[in-house]
């Protein structure tokens, strides 16, 4: 038997690590929170919901690695927008939802069909091809739209040995040029695939965008129009960061979980990127803030119209505006607000709205192009 302890033996009292509530940080705030501009919708920070979610789910212990209560439950609210198939796998951005979710749906010779201003061909730094493994098939389009008939320029060549086989189509919505698919144009090209053997896959970085564009449920133009797999964004709509592969048709996707560990998407903390998903998604903020940035693009939109010297060059159904001006211009207002060249060989510019942007945001940037405009061209 163990003799007793004496008193001054006994072991001391575990210490309790320092109350998380503390508010002081050594860090400093490095710039203007005033300050927005139109360069990119991930230029904005963080939704104050979002950040309040991250605060609420931290403290305490969780299991790791997805294991954990926030993720469980994510899974329940992903089904009520996907329905009740639906799988989702939280990643920590879009490059790597895309990557992740190509690889689960094709085969070591499988090709994927896309547009050729596809952000997996234009934006990834080839990650698709490196890492994933993937031949793209690139195809032309006018608007960043495929269509069926666009799909079949590529889909060609099936079990000809010397030709990468074409598995898949990836579509995005919104495209990367604003525009935005109606459901019956996604059923249209599942269809079309379906009908071929392919698989289809929609890149949905601005997914909320095109449902507040279409004023229809997310499952109107994914799961119900036949999308099989989707990446589903949420750092452009107000996340810290973090996306999810979200797996509409399971019988078409294998070893989900093994790829995203493989492509180094598997957060051990799991529980803060699934947190804020449930702050977007269980309410409405998500459509809350993708409607407000619309209608930013919109108040743009209308604002530069009246602009002599400044044309909108393609159509605003999203966050995003798209216009031609003389280079020059662009090149003083760049000194007033942040916003990048879409194409430097013709000068047409991109400017992005965001959850944050706000009215008077809109007003002075569109006044100071105004006054731009009105300053002599010196080349
Ligand atoms: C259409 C589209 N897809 C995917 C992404 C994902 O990018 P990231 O890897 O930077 O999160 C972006 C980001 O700009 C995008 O515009």
């Amino acid at each position: 038997m163990e003799p007793a302890r004496r008193r001054s033996e006994r072991k001391p009292p575990v210490a309790h690590p320092a109350p998380l509530t503390a508010p002081s940080t050594d860090a400093v705030r490095h710039h203007d929170p005033e300050v927005r501009g139109f360069a990119s919708d991930n230029y904005a920070g963080v939704h104050p919901e979002v950040l309040a979610a991250i605060a609420l789910a931290n403290g305490g212990h969780q299991v790791s690695y997805g294991d954990d209560e926030y993720t469980a439950h994510l899974q329940e609210i992903f089904r009520r927008h996907f329905g009740p198939r639906a799988e989702a796998y939280p990643v920590f951005n879009g490059t790597g939802a895309n990557v992740t979710a190509l690889q689960s749906v094709t085969e070591r010779w499988g090709a994927v069909i896309c547009a050729a201003s596809a952000h997996i061909n234009t934006d990834e730094c080839g990650a698709p091809e490196r890492v994933g493994g993937l031949k793209l098939l690139t195809v032309t389009t006018p608007d960043g739209k495929l269509t069926p008939e666009l799909i079949d320029l590529e889909a060609r060549g099936f079990d000809d040995e010397h030709r990468a086989q074409p598995q898949v189509v990836s579509i995005t919505q919104t495209t990367e040029l604003g525009t935005c698919y109606t459901p019956a144009e996604i059923r249209a090209i599942c269809d079309h695939a379906h009908e071929r053997g392919l698989t289809v896959h929609l890149d949905g970085s601005r997914i909320a965008n095109a449902a507040a564009t279409l004023g229809v449920p997310l499952a109107a133009f994914t799961t119900d129009a036949g999308v099989d797999i989707l990446s589903f964004g949420g750092t452009k709509n107000g996340l810290l960061l973090g996306e999810c592969v979200v797996v509409l048709s399971p019988e078409r996707v294998r070893a989900m979980k093994h790829l995203r560990k493989l492509s180094m998407q598997l957060a051990s903390k799991m529980r803060f990127v699934s947190v804020q998903f449930e702050a977007l998604l269980a309410g409405d903020l998500w459509l809350r803030s993708a409607r407000h940035a619309n209608a930013m693009a919109q108040r743009l939109e209308a604002a530069v119209r009246g602009i002599a010297g400044v044309t909108v060059v393609r159509p605003v159904q999203a966050n995003a505006v798209f216009a031609l001006l003389p280079r020059e211009v662009s090149e003083r207002l760049q000194k007033r607000y942040r916003f990048y060249f879409w194409d430097e060989s013709t000068a047409e510019v991109r400017w992005m709205c965001a959850f944050d942007t706000t009215e008077d945001d809109v007003d002075s940037f569109a006044a100071a192009l105004a006054e731009e405009m009105a300053h002599p061209i010196t080349s």
